[in-house]
């Protein structure tokens, strides 16, 4: 099978990153990671990268006057690696249209919210803040604007009466592992189309576009 070459953006622990790396390494996954950038040197991330055999680079963007002088060496990167879709998993960067424009409608973000809600900055956080009893993780086309684009996939978890930041990002990030690799794979079966505001899936018997996390029977109260 001929994998599509992806490339991963992070900036830290890179769990989803191992998500992503488990998944690529199933023989009938039809993706692979051509590259993986950093824009943080000590981003774990690129350990994980390393031990997986990844090719790894590390692109600090403090150098770069501009934003969009940051995305083109990104976009060089990318491209040097055969890249077709970018999946950001973590990265902390605003990006622009130079990165959009060089692979249109193929870039993937993950954000630990159920998005339009609580875009930004510890989705969780904000969540409990707000006071939701469902909280969870989308999958979306990236568009211009912090985590904007159209949802290809969602999963809702309950807050649970004795969350705390910590307990409800766990939750989430547990599914954001389950998530993650299943738009990838939509992604490079040819499945996914992402035009501006709008994303389209085959979807194929069993497959959906949600996902139910439910209340555990001793949290029934
Ligand atoms: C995740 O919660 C992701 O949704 C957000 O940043 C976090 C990255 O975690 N965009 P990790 O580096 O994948 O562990």
């Amino acid at each position: 099978m001929d994998k599509v070459p992806v490339g991963v953006l992070i900036s830290g622990s890179g769990t989803n990153l191992q998500a992503l790396i488990d998944a690529c390494a199933e023989p009938d996954f039809p993706a692979r990671i051509a590259v993986v950038i950093s824009n943080r040197k000590r981003a774990h991330g690129l350990e994980r990268a390393r031990r997986a055999g990844i090719p790894t680079a590390w692109l600090w963007h403090r150098p770069h006057p501009t934003r969009e002088a940051y995305d083109t060496l990104l976009v060089d990167t990318l491209r040097a690696h055969g890249v077709q879709w970018v999946c950001l998993a973590g990265f902390m960067r605003i990006i622009t249209s130079v990165l959009l424009d060089a692979f249109p409608g193929r870039v993937l973000n993950i954000h630990p919210s159920l998005l339009p809600a609580f875009p930004g900055l510890d989705g969780p956080g904000q969540a409990l803040d707000a006071g939701v009893r469902i909280a969870g993780c989308t999958v979306h086309g990236v568009e211009l604007g912090v985590d904007a684009g159209p949802i290809v996939l969602q999963a809702a978890v309950p807050v649970l009466p004795d969350d705390d930041r910590d307990t409800l990002a766990a939750r989430i990030l547990t599914q954001e592992h389950v998530l993650f690799p299943r738009a990838l794979r939509w992604a490079a079966e040819g499945r996914l189309r992402l035009t501006p505001g709008r994303a389209e899936v085959d979807l194929r018997p069993g497959e959906a576009r949600h996902l139910l996390v439910p209340v555990p029977p001793d949290e029934r109260r």
